[in-house]
């Protein structure tokens, strides 16, 4: 290189950083105020217990990581009422992929604080900033010093450890997906019977009456609602009811827990008036009508009726749903009307459903992409 002449960009860029700083590209003031050797493994005994110490924590997160994937994939999750066999296991559900899951991503993070502390050289060293860009030598002098440190921290060398970091890595990344996109694969947009997403269990099933029986109590007290149970602007919650659960513990606890069934079922006022939506005008009883409890926007319960001013409100995020005009939103961030229930009074004088809800219940990112309104 010829005296005189500053080398430039590309030739900077292959010079080392010893090069760089005898250009004198830290005579600006960077000062080194502490140096120590890497934590624990100055001498060869210490990085080797380093060594075995991180690769530890490595195969501890692999082995939690596998764990998580079983307990996700075979535990038992589906709700099982408590006299009923297996309703200690179900209970663990939740509280199994909890731990694992902590467990993989903290044996994983301790691996690398562990590596770290052990084997990056351990320097603190100060420079005093200009306004502006840094003069180019800088820039390169910089980019140099993060590469050495690389090396020196030996991880291209540490081969076993190089190999689980990166598998933990894959893996811990691989089970977050599968949290994320595992429930796609059942196809939310599928329609069908056996179609989670677009079913409740206000559905019919063998041509059963569904009726309306009011929530709460015990579950083998079965209170079918009629119209003259509901004062005028009064509402009561409704869940389905076939009779053939009469006496079937489980079946009458899921139709009460299911998340998509609880119901509305309002009684306006006399002399209201109403807006029905339209192709909704045949799903009411008279004055009676029944919406969804499940809030469109992200599945709170929207159940606080105003009855001065027939609106449901929920409490999440305040969004308001006018019932007498389909329920449609009013205000707040829910985008779509409470989904309504065609209902109907058999010759029994009961409350029955006479269908499942003609819209898909709950949040309204399910509809993104389907066009429906
Ligand atoms: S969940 Fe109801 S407004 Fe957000």
């Amino acid at each position: 290189m010829s005296s005189g002449d500053d080398p430039t960009g590309p030739e900077l860029e292959r010079m080392s950083r010893e090069e760089l700083v005898e250009l004198g590209s830290s005579e600006d003031g960077v000062r080194v105020v502490a140096q120590e050797p890497a934590w624990r493994s100055a001498d060869a005994r210490g990085e080797r217990r380093s060594r075995r110490r991180v690769t530890l924590w490595l195969v501890l997160s692999l082995m939690f990581a596998g764990a998580f994937v079983w307990g996700y994939l075979f535990w038992p999750s589906t709700y099982v009422p408590p006299d009923a066999p297996g309703h200690t296991a179900y209970l663990f559900y939740t509280p199994i992929l909890g731990m694992t899951f902590f467990g993989m991503v903290a044996s994983l993070g301790t691996a690398m604080v562990l590596y770290v502390k052990s084997f990056y050289p351990n320097e603190v060293a100060v420079q005093e900033l200009e306004p502006g860009p840094s003069p180019e030598k800088e820039r390169f002098t910089a980019a140099a010093t993060f590469a050495e440190a690389g090396e020196e921290t030996g991880f291209g060398r540490r081969s076993m450890i190089r190999r689980l970091g990166l598998t933990a890595f894959g893996v811990v990344a691989g089970v977050g997906a599968m949290i994320g996109i595992g429930g796609l694969v059942r196809d939310p947009w599928k329609e069908g019977d056996d179609a989670p997403l677009w079913v409740t269990g206000w559905r019919s099933i063998g041509g059963e009456t569904v009726y309306m029986r009011e929530a709460g109590g015990a579950p083998t007290d079965i209170r079918l609602v009629r119209p003259e149970d509901i004062d005028p602007n009064g509402f009561v919650t409704v869940v389905p009811f076939r009779e053939s659960q009469r006496g079937n513990v489980k079946e009458l606890l899921e139709a009460e827990s299911s998340p998509d069934n609880p119901v509305m079922l309002i009684r306006l006022p006399p002399g209201t008036q109403v807006q029905n939506l339209p192709g909704r005008e045949d799903l009411h009883y008279g004055s009676f009508y029944a919406f969804s409890k499940v809030c469109t926007h992200l599945g709170c319960p929207a159940s606080l009726y105003d009855t001065r001013l027939q609106m449901a409100l929920c409490p999440c995020h305040q969004s308001q749903f006018k019932i007498t005009e389909g329920a449609r939103p009013i205000f707040g961030p829910a985008a779509r009307p409470l989904p309504q229930l065609p209902i109907t009074v058999n010759d029994e004088g009961y409350f029955i459903a006479t269908g499942d809800f003609p819209d898909p219940v709950g949040p309204s990112f399910w509809e993104i992409g389907r066009g429906t309104e």
